[in-house]
């Protein structure tokens, strides 16, 4: 929940800038009545230059980012997508609304996509992999990618909670073919609501401007009125208020990162000793935005137990166990082309992965961590492990 904690001058500033420059709300046009004001390309931008990439698309929501991604790498109807058990369930959203069908992979240790199950859902069909950073801790992107290039598919990074983390030195959502992040009130930086897309080919960042614009090519030869298309498309469009926050926000981002990573770690050092508790993996040589504490415990029961305690000494959790719900793809049977993908088997073939999932408890991280909350947490855990 970072990001919103610190909303304040600096957002202000960026938003008054705006109706001090002739209020126009919209990214494109009015350029008699805007002076140089251009929050969202100046977000994009910025963004592009913070993550090291040449094209970056500011959008309405990370579910849109994904849905965006698609489109522009021409994924559509009887295409498959390869997504991971443990993401929220705007991942499989974005591919059915493609037209595409969702494939469900499990996860390992980590959380994250088990890079080992994978090969064996591809099939002459499968046109993408969408791998997810959950809460913030990075995939092996190395593997991942091998097996994209090795059997022709796209990867997609979902970074929704990986903005600002790394895997050896290179920035979340760099990796993939798209990067696709969310700045909805719970993650690390937010506009409130808004995603971004980033791309490593010139022409997929064309393809996907334009989807995303209703088919708009911007066309700097044409007023936009008589703007040229070759595609129809969506409207996405993210407005100049988000911009300004995304400008604001995106200044504090290795701030936040930096914050969370102590605040987890600070929090972990004094459970650590706790008997009964296993802290979730990390891969080698990765920075996490460090968006959650995750530990498991030996069974969900213990788990359960463990939420309770905390609750009862006014201390949340965040999506494990609770909201497994929605974040848990074995559950996900309102999703018809889910289910038949898996021959209707989801839930079985994702049981391990919700066994290790169910297990899992998972404290929110806040920049403005109050630090006398600690011997509270580490109370309830042991209450709630029956010590
Ligand atoms: C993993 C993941 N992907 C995508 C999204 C969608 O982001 P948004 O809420 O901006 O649409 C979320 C939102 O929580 C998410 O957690």
């Amino acid at each position: 929940m970072p990001g919103r904690e610190l909303i304040g001058i600096e957002e202000q500033k960026q938003i008054s800038e705006i109706f001090d420059s002739g209020s126009i709300l919209f990214r494109h046009g009015f350029d008699n009545e805007r002076g140089e004001c251009y929050k969202v390309q100046e977000f994009e931008i910025n963004f592009a230059n913070y993550i090291g990439s040449n094209y970056s698309l500011a959008l309405t929501s990370g579910t849109a980012a994904l849905r965006v991604a698609l489109a522009a790498l021409s994924i559509g109807s009887g295409d498959e997508v390869i997504i991971p058990a443990f993401t929220f369930v705007a991942t499989a959203e974005a591919v059915v609304e493609s037209g595409a069908i969702p494939k469900c992979a499990n996860i390992n240790e980590s959380l994250n996509i088990d890079p080992e199950g994978i090969e064996e859902l591809i099939t002459s069909r499968t046109k993408a992999l969408i791998v997810v950073h959950m809460l913030g801790v990075p995939c092996e992107l190395t593997k991942l990618k091998e097996i994209c290039q090795k059997n022709n598919i796209f990867l997609i990074e979902d970074t929704a909670w990986g903005c600002g983390g790394s895997y050896k030195n290179k920035k979340l959502g760099t990796w993939g073919d798209v990067g696709a992040f969310s700045f909805d009130f719970a993650k690390t930086i937010t506009t409130g609501e808004g995603g971004m897309a980033i791309f490593q080919d010139k022409k997929v960042f064309h393809k996907a401007a334009a989807w995303h614009d209703h088919g708009h090519e911007n066309n700097p030869n044409f007023a936009r009125w008589e703007d040229t298309r070759s595609g129809s498309g969506f409207n996405f469009r993210m407005m100049e208020l988000q911009g300004a926050l995304g400008i604001a926000q995106l200044q504090k981002l290795d701030f936040v990162v930096q914050k969370q990573r102590e605040n987890s770690e600070y929090i972990w050092a004094s459970i650590c000793d706790i008997e009964g508790i296993q802290r979730r993996a990390e891969p080698k040589d990765s920075i996490s935005t460090a968006d959650a504490l995750i530990f498991s415990v030996a069974t969900s029961d213990i788990a359960l137990n463990v939420r309770q305690e905390l609750l009862n000494n006014g201390i949340s959790t965040k999506i494990l166990p609770e909201a497994i719900s929605w974040h848990f793809a074995g559950l996900w049977d309102h999703i018809p082309s889910l289910v038949n993908s898996s021959n209707g088997k989801l839930r079985e073939s994702l049981n391990y992965s919700e066994k290790l999932l169910s297990k899992c408890i998972s404290l929110p991280i806040s920049i403005n961590f109050n630090k006398s909350d600690l011997p509270k947490i580490k109370k309830s855990i042991l209450k709630g492990l029956n010590k």
